[in-house]
């Protein structure tokens, strides 16, 4: 058999994890649901709307993490609220998203759409958060290949990005594609792409969870893609067809 492309892994991963977590109970009729951004989230949103469309599952509310999300549920018939919404009222049953990164403690990064700020509020308030990804996300350490997105009021740019230079981080404002400038987020702000070097023995000394709290507490900084706080569930789709729950 031949091995399956990122696209078909990404998309195997989306259908299987909505359909496992029907089957173990652990998406439910009625409940609240956050929806992941990205190439990953938007096959496992596409199976939702199917799942829903099928009769498995009624009354589900979404809650949608950007704006790419929130178009997806229109067009597919998803009823979709924000967190403030009397019908969600801050707390979700669960939440489902793609990755950047994992590590082996199932950290993150996240980001790589611009979509953390909002992603990091649904996921943290969600009871359940699960990850999918394929299995090129998977890494030892967070921060030294894909590059930690740090949201930044525009007009703290240079500020931040002197204090995460003071961190050790390599630092490159995101450009737009299709677009002259900075990338400008859903909230109207710009990402600082933050990269460390390994040291000589090809490791790295990044701390994941005490730098969230560290990158956060710079001024002018409004969220960055370290995702330490919440423990997921994952799903990994790997070349071969299969998916591993980690
Ligand atoms: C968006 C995200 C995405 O989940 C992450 O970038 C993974 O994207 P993809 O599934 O397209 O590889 O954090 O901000």
């Amino acid at each position: 058999m031949s091995e399956l492309t990122q696209s078909e892994q990404k998309k195997l991963v989306g259908f299987s994890a909505i359909d496992l977590l029907i089957d173990k109970k652990l998406l439910l009729s009625g409940m609240k649901v956050g929806l992941g951004t990205g190439s990953t989230a938007m096959p496992a949103v596409q199976r939702l709307a199917q799942r829903i469309n099928d009769g498995t599952l009624s009354g589900i509310k979404a809650v949608a993490t950007s704006f790419q999300t929130s178009i997806m549920c229109e067009d597919l018939g998803i009823p979709v609220y924000t967190l403030n919404s009397r019908e969600i009222g801050g707390q979700l049953d669960i939440a489902i998203d793609g990755a950047d990164e994992i590590d082996e403690k199932n950290n993150l990064i996240k980001g790589g759409g611009a979509a953390h700020v909002k992603e990091k509020i649904v996921e943290y308030n969600a009871g359940l958060l699960v990850i999918i990804a394929d299995e090129s996300k998977l890494v030892k350490d967070l921060g030294t290949q894909f590059p930690l997105p740090v949201e930044v009021i525009a007009d703290a740019r240079v500020p931040v990005t002197l204090a995460l230079e003071k961190l050790g981080a390599q630092c490159m404002l995101r450009e737009g594609v299709r677009k002259a400038g900075p990338v400008i987020t859903d909230n109207g702000n710009q990402i600082i792409d933050c990269i460390w070097q390994r040291n000589s023995e090809g490791t790295s000394s990044l701390d994941p969870a005490a730098m969230e709290d560290i990158i956060n507490d710079i001024t002018g900084v409004v969220e960055n893609g370290f995702f330490t706080k919440k423990r997921p569930i994952v799903f990994i789709a790997h070349k071969n067809g299969t998916v591993e729950q980690r």
